[in-house]
């Protein structure tokens, strides 16, 4: 069966040598693990194969010589094994937002997690169990645990994946009260790439605890996470709009917010975005209660908006009503910077590069440019007391994202260039402004463009990492799978 469908794909598609082995692999795993696992072709009218592709960008898809939804734990391990003895490429996609390419996809053999759907709440540990394949606001996670009135550190705004999210660190609402996700998290059930399935705690086996915290994909497959959950109630916040009339105002808005507002329950992204030929606004505001006191976001409140939907609200309809999937659908990349403060100074480059990027890119076919400001408090790598992997100095560097979407008419690496450019002109600035080993900042792994350094992504760790991985993984079947590879 595996034979022939391998033989007809073949001559349908003119496979590749690398792929027509991946089909190969492909029917192994169907023989070889148990009737609940499926594996999908290209050719499936049910549409099996096309959902387990998708993602959030475009320029993350490829087309795979089959899809592969594990059942359990077991057949994870019986895939890895299959896989490592043919050296195939392969993916594991969770929520599929990445947008670097090949970071969750493959011409290989894609393993969508989406089987892994738990949500399994402890209330004597005050710690719930989420499935790998989850995606924070679905019908599972804040849904399943809004009646309960308690809430885990996880996504912002919606269809984010549970498990690259977790896997890379995790800024949250919640971040400025308990820091990153990968610092709440009491365990990880792991597939190593043996097919070992192990439950990893800071108990169990320290060092790989510490690698799995930012790490990624390099140590094996994850299969359930437990999390540590925190008191719920309604919170306030929601969208907020303003035309680039009231860029001036609202730069002086986030200035004063990133100075002087110390209340680790309220929490701004104001993005500066440039879509067709203006700049604008789209700022979310939120607080961690069902009214925010007065002086936090007076000034925001006092500028003329475009759009407002602000109001107390479930935090899952908070995540929901953010604009996130606005572009989805587009080629798109992301990239960021690492800076000591959001000064007036970095804010005004900021709005700079948004309108001078805006601008030329608007030219080139772009659809869309946001830089994404996250002034969090100094504080949020203080929460976590154990180590992790990233980020590798408890120093307080905050994330700025910056994200392009164009066409998928134009050329990535045009874009590419263009957002690398950006990302070191604002470097240059910070430095400028005072704000010292800006150059040599950790990179957030989630928010890097593809090509970022080791060494900026994981710095002072990356050899404590590669011990790890030597063990876990001695012959490198992790490598076969797209990421930031140790
Ligand atoms: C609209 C949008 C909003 C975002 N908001 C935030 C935010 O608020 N805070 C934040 O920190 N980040 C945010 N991000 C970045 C986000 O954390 C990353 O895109 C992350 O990779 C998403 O996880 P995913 O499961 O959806 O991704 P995927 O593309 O499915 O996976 C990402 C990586 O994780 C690996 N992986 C996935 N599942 C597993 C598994 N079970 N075992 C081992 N490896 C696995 C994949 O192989 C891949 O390398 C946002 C991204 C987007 C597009
Ligand atoms: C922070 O607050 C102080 C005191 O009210 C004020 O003087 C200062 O201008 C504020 N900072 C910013 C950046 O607005
Ligand atoms: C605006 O950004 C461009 C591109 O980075 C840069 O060349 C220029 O110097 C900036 N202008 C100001 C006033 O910062």
């Amino acid at each position: 069966m595996a034979l022939l469908l391998a033989t007809s794909l073949a001559s349908l598609h003119l496979l590749a040598g690398a792929t027509l082995a991946a089909v190969d692999v492909c029917g192994q795993i169907n023989l070889g693990t148990s009737p609940a696992t499926k594996v999908y072709y290209p050719v499936d009218l049910l549409g099996n194969y096309a959902a387990d592709l998708s993602h959030w960008a475009s320029s993350s898809s490829d087309l795979s010589a089959c899809t592969v939804e594990p059942a359990n734990a077991a057949d994870v391990g019986t895939i890895l094994t299959l896989i490592g003895s043919a050296r195939v490429p392969f993916a594991v996609k969770g929520g599929g937002h990445t947008a670097n390419p090949g970071f969750s996809s493959t011409p290989g053999v894609h393993i969508s997690m989406t089987k892994f759907s738990d949500v399994v709440y402890d209330a004597p540990s005050q710690t719930v169990r989420i499935g790998a394949g989850l995606v924070w606001d679905d019908f599972k996670v804040y849904a399943a645990l809004d009646p309960l009135g308690v809430n885990v550190v996880g996504g912002r705004v919606s269809g984010v994946g549970v498990a690259g999210f977790t896997l890379g660190g995790g800024y949250s609402w919640k971040t400025n009260q308990y820091g990153l996700t990968v610092d709440t998290i009491t365990a990880y059930k792991l597939v190593k790439p043996s097919g070992a399935v192990v439950t990893v705690t800071q108990a169990s086996d320290p060092e790989l605890f510490f690698a799995l915290k930012g790490g990624g994909n390099n140590f094996g497959i994850v299969t359930d996470f437990t999390l540590k959950t925190f008191p719920q109630t309604q919170v306030w916040g929601g969208l907020i709009t303003y035309t680039a009339d009231k860029l001036p105002a609202v730069a002086n808005a986030v200035a004063a917010f990133a100075a002087n507002v110390t209340d680790p329950k309220a929490a701004i992204i104001p993005a500066v975005n440039f879509l067709a030929t203006q700049p604008g606004v789209s700022h979310i505001m939120f607080y961690d209660g069902p009214t925010a006191p007065s002086g936090i976001f007076d000034d925001f409140l006092a500028i003329p908006h475009f759009t407002k939907d602000v109001k107390t609200r479930s935090f899952l309809d908070l995540v929901q009503s953010a604009p996130s999937d606005a572009t989805s659908g587009t080629r798109g990349a992301f990239h960021t910077v690492g800076l000591r403060s959001y000064s007036k100074t970095m804010i005004d480059a900021i709005i700079n590069e948004t309108i001078y990027w805006g601008a030329a890119l608007t030219l080139a076919g772009a659809a869309f440019v946001s830089y994404d400001i996250e002034p969090f408090l100094p504080s949020i790598y203080t929460h976590g007391t154990l180590p992790k992997a990233f980020p590798f100095t408890a120093e307080p560097f905050i994330p700025l994202n910056l994200y392009y979407a164009w066409a998928p008419s134009l050329t990535d690496g045009f874009f590419h260039d263009a957002l690398r450019a950006s990302a070191a002109h604002l470097t240059q600035v910070a430095l400028a402004d005072g704000q010292t080993g800006v150059d040599t900042a950790p990179l957030y792994p989630n928010y890097a463009l593809i090509g970022t350094p080791l060494s900026r992504i994981y710095g002072s760790n990356l050899a404590t990492m590669q011990a790890v991985k030597a063990i876990v993984d001695p012959t490198n079947v992790m490598g076969l799978a797209g990421g930031w590879k140790i």
